[in-house]
Parts: C-alpha cells; sequence; structure tokens
C-alpha cells in the first residue's frame, strides 16, 4: 500500500503552519505564513478570524502541492492551536461579528476584575482550574456580546456561536457541518467544569452567556468530521485530533506519566506538568487544566503561563535593534558571562506578570546596570529571564504537588538557544532535554490525529524522538545559582504593584 501521512495544521498567534510526518514520526514537509496581529487600541490584541482560516488553508495546500501527494493518501488531520483567544460568527453565514479577540488581550480586564470584586475567584477556580483573568475566553465573549450591536439578541435567539481557533478551523474545514471542540481547548474557556467534564450551567448563569453558542466537547483524539469536499482538493479527508497548542506539546514529548514536565518557550512560555488522573489544586498561581482526553478518560496537568518569553527576544531585535536575528543571542549572551559575570536581570513583565505571581499591573525593569554595560549583558539579562521565569513555576509545581521533578523537556524557537538550555539546567539543578526536532506541538496534533484513524495503534508505537540533547547540569555553579536566584526574586518584587514573596 502507498505510504500515508498525518497532517498537522499548528495555528499559533503569530504564524500558521501546516507539516506533514511520516509514520516514523519524522517532518516530510512544511508550509508557514505569518500572521498579522492588530493592537488597535492600548492594550488590545485581536486578529482577523477571515485571515486565519485563509491562511489555514493556503498552508495546508502548499504542502499537498509541495510534495506532489495524491490529497487521499492523508490519512488524518490534526489540529492544534492558539488557545483562549476568542470568536463569535453567526451560525448561517459563518461570518465573524468583530475580530477576534486574542488570548493576551486586555481589553477584557475590567470584566475580569469585576467577577474578581464579585469575590467569584475561588468559586470559578474550584469548577475551572483557572484564576479569573483576561487571559481567559470567557472575559471575551461577555465582553462581545456587550459590545457588538445586536450581539446578545443575536445570540440567545440561537444565531450566534463561540468557538476557539480550533473549533474555528474545524468549522470551515467541514464547511459549517461541526460545530466542536476537544476538551483540552474547553479547559481555557473559564466556563468549563473540568470535574465533571462539562460545560457549567452555573457559570453561563453567572455571566449570561447562552449555553446554544458552546461547541460540542470531544475527546483530543476523536471523529471531528471529514474535510468539506471544496476545502481540501475534493477529498473527504477525516479530521481525527485536536488539542490547545501547549497540551499539544505535552503529548508531542510523550510526557504520558504524572509528574512528567516540558517547558515551550513561545512567544511566552508555558510549563506544564502532567498530573495523571489528578486534577492538583495549585497554592501558588498555577492552573490546573486538562491535558489530554483519551476515550473519555481525562489527564490533568498544571500550568505556569509566563506571559512573555520569545517575545523579549522579539523586542531586543524590533524594539531596541540590539540584535538583528534570534540566533546571535547564545553568542552574545556567552560573551558577556566571560566578560561581565556579574548578575544583571531583567525582568520582562512587559504585560504584567503571569505565573506564579499574577500582576497585571507590574512593569518591565532591569536591574544591576553600570557604566560599563553593554548590548551583550542586556541580551544575556533577557536570555536568562525565559530561565529564572521556568524556575519561578517549577518551584510551584513542586510544592503544590509534592513531586519532584527530574528533567524537563523544551521546545519551541528559544529552546535552539544552547547559552540558555545551559543555563537552565544550572539554574534548577537538573537535566535538561530538547528534542532534534523542536515541532513538537505539531508532532503532538498529529499523534492525536494518527492514534484514532490506526496509523498508530496505540501510545506505545508512537515514534521515539530521535536523537535528544540532553544538557546536564554544572554542579559547580550550584551555589552561584542560589545567589543569582535571589537576587532575580529581589528584581521581580521591585516590578511589583504590591510586592509580595513567593
Ligand atoms: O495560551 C496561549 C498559547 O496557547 C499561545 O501559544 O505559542 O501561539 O503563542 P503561542
Amino acid at each position: 500500500m502507498a505510504e500515508q501521512y498525518i497532517l498537522a495544521l499548528d495555528q499559533g498567534t503569530t504564524s500558521t503552519r501546516a507539516i506533514l510526518f511520516n509514520h516514523a514520526g519524522q517532518q516530510v514537509a512544511s508550509a508557514q505564513k505569518e500572521l498579522a496581529v492588530t493592537y488597535r487600541q492600548s492594550g488590545w490584541v485581536e486578529q482577523d478570524a477571515n485571515q486565519i482560516w485563509d491562511y489555514a488553508r493556503q498552508v495546508m495546500a502548499e504542502v499537498i502541492i509541495k510534495t506532489n501527494l495524491p490529497p487521499y493518501r492523508i490519512a488524518g488531520i490534526g489540529i492544534t492551536n492558539q488557545r483562549e483567544t476568542t470568536i463569535i460568527w453567526d451560525r448561517l453565514t459563518g461570518e465573524p461579528i468583530a475580530p477576534a479577540i486574542g488570548w493576551q488581550s486586555k481589553q477584557t480586564s475590567q470584566v475580569a476584575e469585576e467577577l474578581k470584586q464579585a469575590g467569584l475567584t475561588d468559586w470559578i477556580y474550584q469548577k475551572t482550574g483557572l484564576w479569573t483573568d483576561a487571559y481567559f475566553s470567557a472575559t471575551k465573549i461577555m465582553w462581545l456580546l456587550d459590545h457588538v450591536p445586536g450581539a446578545r439578541k443575536r445570540a440567545e435567539a440561537g444565531d450566534l456561536l463561540f468557538g476557539t481557533i480550533d473549533t474555528w478551523l474545524l468549522y470551515k474545514l467541514t464547511n459549517g457541518e461541526v460545530h466542536a471542540t476537544d476538551y483540552t481547548n474547553a479547559s481555557r474557556t473559564m466556563l468549563f467544569n473540568i470535574h465533571k467534564g462539562e460545560w457549567d450551567s452555573e457559570l453561563l448563569e453567572r455571566f449570561n452567556i447562552p449555553q446554544a453558542m458552546l461547541p460540542e466537547v470531544k475527546n483530543s483524539s476523536d471523529d471531528f468530521g471529514y474535510t468539506a469536499d471544496y476545502a481540501f482538493f475534493g477529498i473527504r479527508v477525516p479530521i481525527t485530533g485536536i488539542a490547545g497548542d501547549q497540551q499539544a506539546a505535552l503529548f508531542g514529548h510523550q510526557a504520558f506519566q504524572a509528574g512528567e514536565v516540558k517547558n515551550t518557550y513561545g512567544t511566552g512560555s508555558f510549563i506544564m506538568m502532567n498530573t495523571g488522573d489528578q486534577a492538583a489544586h495549585s497554592q501558588h498561581g498555577l492552573l490546573t487544566t486538562i491535558a489530554y482526553a483519551l476515550d473519555g478518560h481525562l489527564t490533568y496537568a498544571l500550568e505556569g503561563s509566563v506571559f512573555i518569553a520569545g517575545a523579549a527576544i522579539q523586542w531586543l531585535k524590533d524594539g531596541l535593534g540590539l540584535i538583528q536575528n534570534a540566533k546571535e543571542t547564545a553568542n552574545l549572551a556567552e560573551k558577556s558571562r566571560l566578560e561581565h559575570p556579574e548578575a544583571i536581570y531583567l525582568v520582562p513583565a512587559f504585560t504584567g506578570l503571569g505565573a506564579p505571581y499574577w500582576d497585571q499591573d507590574a512593569r518591565g525593569a532591569m536591574f544591576g546596570l553600570t557604566r560599563g554595560t553593554n548590548r551583550a549583558d542586556i541580551v544575556r539579562a533577557t536570555v536568562e529571564a525565559l530561565a529564572y521565569q521556568t524556575s519561578d513555576v517549577l518551584t510551584a509545581m513542586e510544592s503544590d504537588t509534592g513531586m519532584a521533578v527530574k528533567t524537563i523537556m523544551i521546545d519551541g524557537g528559544a529552546a535552539a538557544n544552547t547559552y540558555l538550555q545551559q543555563f537552565q539546567a544550572d539554574l534548577i539543578q537538573r537535566p535538561v532535554q530538547r528534542p532534534q526536532n523542536l515541532e513538537t506541538t505539531a508532532l503532538g496534533a498529529a499523534f492525536l490525529a494518527g492514534l484514532r484513524v490506526g496509523f498508530w495503534a496505540q501510545l506505545s508505537d508512537l515514534p521515539q524522538h530521535g536523537r535528544l540533547s540532553v544538557c546536564q547540569p554544572n554542579r559547580d555553579q550550584q551555589a552561584l545559582m542560589v545567589n543569582q536566584l535571589q537576587g532575580w526574586h529581589q528584581a521581580v518584587a521591585a516590578t511589583r504593584t504590591f510586592p509580595l514573596q513567593m
């Protein structure tokens, strides 16, 4: 039989990628398109939902055309996506009623604040595992229903549908036949009861959101429908995997055991620990979320969402003009460490601080500047900030679960930075391992899709990563790192609106 493939569609905040994987889990071809993000007002982050769909279709087509592959040799499609980003569209026309509100957008901060003021934070956390914030979809839906003229009335009449990006793409790919999501994406809306595994009617009532707008929730590996004739070369290919991008990365790392941790250094940094059957309760500002759902069985995770990681490197390039490209940062950081070993800190609280601090009003700052501080030092401080933030989340995870993390698995753009990998290992005094293929998110979506169609029969049949690069911690750095971490915590405290100890 002719060789078959799985197509993964990875719809991220700044780009959309389609990647074709073979049975060995190798990347056979890929296509990518950068996506526009607009900032109509200060703090607002929006995207054009139609462009998201257009580009998704284009990159999928490009992969097929590039490889000259008859589309029927695609056994299944897996979708993974930026999470929380919210779209509402008309059930009949499929037209969005407003731009998509991005996960980073602060335009609904006031709505979140009101829920907190009403004393609902713990109630919401008990149900959803999420700490009330503009980050999640619920406040974005509330805002759209209240601000787009006529929206509430149309929603109440059953004419509007809500979806995160996965749901939107699925709806478009199936030509409006399917309105569904998976448990991982549902768990990021702040409307989903992660313990009962269903939309929470009390939350919906309190937030005044009609249930009819919400998609059906399915397993992450499931039958989500088929591509409509027009959407995919006239071929009906099954869509059989969906997961939010951070959960897909965990799955791509095959972190199936409780206690296993991955960190994706993307725009932000998302550190996730598999906690197995247990929805761990966090005392340290971590989120409790659904890692994946297979055959109706939910696996949970703790997540530390750090808002600025790779975005800080981007700021070095686009904001400060200190570097031409991200690749330079490893050498510059190394040079700084050799020439100016004294500590220098950048707290990249550009949009407030996420886990474990959750302070939306904190702002960024640098500490330890001297007359001798140069470009390389600022670059080093920025790279090291990614590691410090990760370390804070790990500490929180260990104290929440009582589990000792043995190693962390990394992926995402900045994972290619060898200085960061070594510094991270030294700082947490644990090995840091990186797969050769850093497209772990797309691979996770491919695994989910492939498992459903029997491309891989079961978890144990999933192809192992090729050679891993493992960075062992330098034990002789331990004392220095303890010191530097203390300095980091002082720096963070100085940026806080209400300084608190971790
Ligand atoms: O929660 C937000 C996250 O899913 C976004 O990921 O990598 O597209 O920035 P990314």
